[in-house]
């Protein structure tokens, strides 16, 4: 038998035997461990996803996973990274922060991916990353701009600018070439996107010399917007700026113009946000006329555009968004600098990735000390409730 002491230090070695055992299989396996009932085989270098595939934003979701699926295609028609296959394993985070979160540890902990693209809207970004820079695991937003993004950590990266420069091209864009001086702003409470985006403009705008006339919020969600809209209206503002996305873009322009009676030469104006298929379902005809900043234009001819589309239309029959380009550039940003790094090893591919320098579909990617690019944005007019290029502000 036992005595009391004996059985206290067996505990103890059993103790230290399973935290041991948790520390290894927390570890990323490299290779990576096949899991059950997909198409992942030993050896396989897995990619994580955090997307909104469905929910409020899911017309992003659905973009970025087909721009990193047709990425990934060609990488393995050319024999993988580091001669091993590439495989994409996306979590639905059902376009909310909680679902994010959740996302992140599933990928990090049961499917031990080496790095994850995502997520699209900042602030479920913003709920993933502390988990992916605890776990020392790459994280890369495609199309994320609030700045605190990156700001998380050291692992935490991105493929687009940010809302500093997005703000000021469009509050630059209200008072250059609109001539705009009375502005208002409308922005969704809970989306720290949208809030940021709109307090640059209202800086950069005043700092024109304009004036903010009227500010007024909603929440993803809200499908009346009369009350709000009246309000702004009757502010007599020269523009509006809705730095928000689809979902209630699409409601608040189709309002403005058929229920409150918005004069056609009050132009609205917003930021990448904008930039779905289904803000045209939505807004109908009331969107044409207005405005928004975006990473990239199909229009703009460049041999990595071109290139892209090319391929996109092949696999998909369709014009690929900013979205689709930017989780593109974000998957080639991880699988460049996993060659480059030849390991898959975290803090290998962190420093590879800090270092990658890539012409992308969305411009040059080079980071700077806060893991953004620098990079141009293109500022689109909606005609005929399509997207036209306008224009190109460089930074
Ligand atoms: N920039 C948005 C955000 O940070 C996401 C987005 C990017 C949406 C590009 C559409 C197009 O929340």
């Amino acid at each position: 038998m036992m005595n009391n002491s004996g059985s206290v230090l067996l505990i103890t070695m059993l103790l230290i035997a399973s935290l041991i055992f948790t520390a290894c299989a927390n570890k990323p396996a490299e290779p990576a461990a096949p899991a059950a009932g997909d198409n992942t085989e030993e050896g396989d270098i897995v990619i994580g996803g955090i997307l909104p595939m469905t929910g409020a934003i899911a017309t992003f979701g659905q973009s970025s996973k087909k721009g990193v699926d047709l990425l990934v295609e060609q990488v393995n028609a050319k024999g993988g990274v580091l001669g091993r296959k590439v495989v994409f394993k996306v979590e639905d985070n059902k376009s909310t922060q909680a679902d994010s979160a959740t996302a992140a540890q599933k990928l990090i902990q049961q499917d031990k991916v080496v790095a994850i693209v995502g997520a699209v809207a900042s602030s479920n970004s913003l709920a993933a990353a502390p988990i992916a820079q605890e776990a020392k695991i790459p994280m890369v937003s495609g199309s994320s701009t609030n700045p605190a993004v990156t700001e998380v950590g050291d692992y935490i990266f991105r493929a687009a600018f940010i809302d500093p420069f997005q703000g000021a091209v469009m509050a630059n864009f209200a008072t250059k070439d609109l001539k705009a001086v009375k502005a208002a702003i409308m922005t969704d409470a809970n989306s720290d996107y949208s809030i940021g985006l709109g307090n640059v403009f209202k800086d950069v705008f005043t700092a024109n010399g304009g004036t903010i006339v009227s500010e007024v919020s909603f929440v993803s969600g809200d499908t009346d917007f009369n009350t709000i809209l009246t309000t702004v209206k009757n502010a007599k503002p020269d523009v509006v700026f809705v730095p928000s996305y689809y979902d209630t873009v699409g409601l608040i322009l189709n309002q403005a113009k058929n229920n409150v009676g918005f004069p056609a030469e009050v132009k609205f104006l917003g930021g990448d946000g904008w930039d779905s298929p289904a803000l045209f379902e939505l807004a109908g005809d009331a969107a044409n006329g207005h405005y928004f900043s975006n990473h990239y234009s199909p229009d703009v001819d460049s041999p990595e555009v071109k290139a892209f589309i090319d391929a996109y239309k092949a696999k998909y029959n369709e014009v690929p968004d900013a979205l689709a380009a930017l989780a593109y550039d974000a998957a080639n940003m991880i699988l460049t600098s996993i060659e480059k790094a030849g390991t898959t090893d975290a803090p290998a591919l962190r420093d590879a990735i800090a270092a990658v320098e890539l012409n992308a579909v969305t411009g040059k990617i080079k980071l700077n000390e806060k893991r953004d690019p620098v990079k141009s944005a293109v500022v689109i007019v909606v005609e005929d409730q399509k997207q036209k290029y306008f224009t190109t502000v460089n930074p």
